[in-house]
């Protein structure tokens, strides 16, 4: 049986996660603005750490998010659905909740598509189970989109560039940034491949973040007055004396002890609590 449960396997991690809500609960910010929302873990990270959701901005510019920020946000989206799988979906493009659960099926059903292009024979049957049951698995993903709406029902969402959001808070002292960005060039592009064939929709005209971004991000955050904590992985050490100062890592989680696993830091422009390290064997910082 397929399971198109794309939506919540959002990252970052359970530790990484529950470090954040300890940040956010101590610092208590005025705004959490998330510029690359992606699934939206960080945003459900802050409610749970208290933070009203109409205090909470988010960002992204794929489609995949954007479906799920207007849902969230109770807004309507404009999507023209085009060629088969566009007709599969058309009957469900009624409200913003069932729009974004078409549009998460669709993702699932592309990538399936893909898979059994690829030679994994056995996501030919998922596809069949996907397109022949279209009706229960939208109704699903509605259940799963409208449980989330309970928890981030009025968050503000734009499908904005992240440096544009960036710019609009990073000089707010009462601001948090949670920054976690895309880590290897051109991932999202290749998760989210013919989704542009399937809808047309308002799409914001603006790159991917790309590994070559880094400098200008850390360069410009490093000069903020917002609280930032940036997420990122890498099977190395503290990557901080990449980008000098005022970076530090404040946190670091290395799940599994293969030498080769990336161990997940977050870097931070000051020091909001005391710094963790959950199971990495790194040296001292
Ligand atoms: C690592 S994911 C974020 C995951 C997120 N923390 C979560 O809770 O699931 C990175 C996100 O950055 C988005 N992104 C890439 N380039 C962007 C840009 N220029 N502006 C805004 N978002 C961007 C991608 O679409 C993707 O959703």
């Amino acid at each position: 049986m397929a399971n198109p449960d794309i939506l919540f396997r959002g990252i970052p991690r359970r530790r990484t996660r529950g470090y954040t809500a300890r940040v956010l609960a101590k610092v208590k910010p005025e705004v959490v603005v998330i510029p690359c929302a992606g699934s939206f873990s960080l945003a459900m990270v802050a409610r749970s750490a208290g933070v009203p959701a109409e205090n909470i901005v988010c960002g992204d510019i794929s489609l995949y998010s954007t479906a799920l920020g207007y849902a969230l946000a109770g807004r309507d989206l404009a999507l023209e659905p085009k060629g088969e799988i566009g007709t599969l979906v058309e009957p469900y493009l009624i409200d913003p909740v069932s729009k974004a659960a078409a549009v998460l099926f669709t993702l699932r059903l592309l990538q399936y598509r893909h898979r059994a292009r690829t030679g994994k024979h056995h996501f030919v049957d998922h596809c069949r189970e996907l397109t022949t049951n279209v009706e229960t698995y939208v109704t699903e993903l509605q259940v799963q989109i409208e449980a989330m709406c309970g928890q981030l029902n009025g968050i503000e969402y734009s499908a904005c560039d992240m440096w544009k959001t960036l710019e609009d808070h990073r000089d707010n002292p009462d601001a948090v940034l949670l920054v976690n960005p895309p880590r290897y060039t051109g991932g999202y592009d290749k998760m989210f491949a013919g989704v542009e064939d399937v809808f047309d929709w308002p799409a914001p005209s603006v790159s991917q973040f790309v590994e070559g971004d880094y400098a200008r991000l850390m360069e410009l955050l490093g000069q903020s007055e917002a609280l930032t904590l940036m997420y990122y992985a890498t099977p190395h050490e503290d990557p901080t004396p990449l980008w000098g100062d005022p970076w530090r890592a404040v946190f670091a989680d290395k799940p599994g002890n293969k030498r080769t696993a990336a161990i997940n830091w977050i870097v931070a422009n000051k020091s909001p609590i005391d710094h963790a390290i959950v199971r990495a064997q790194v040296g001292a910082w």
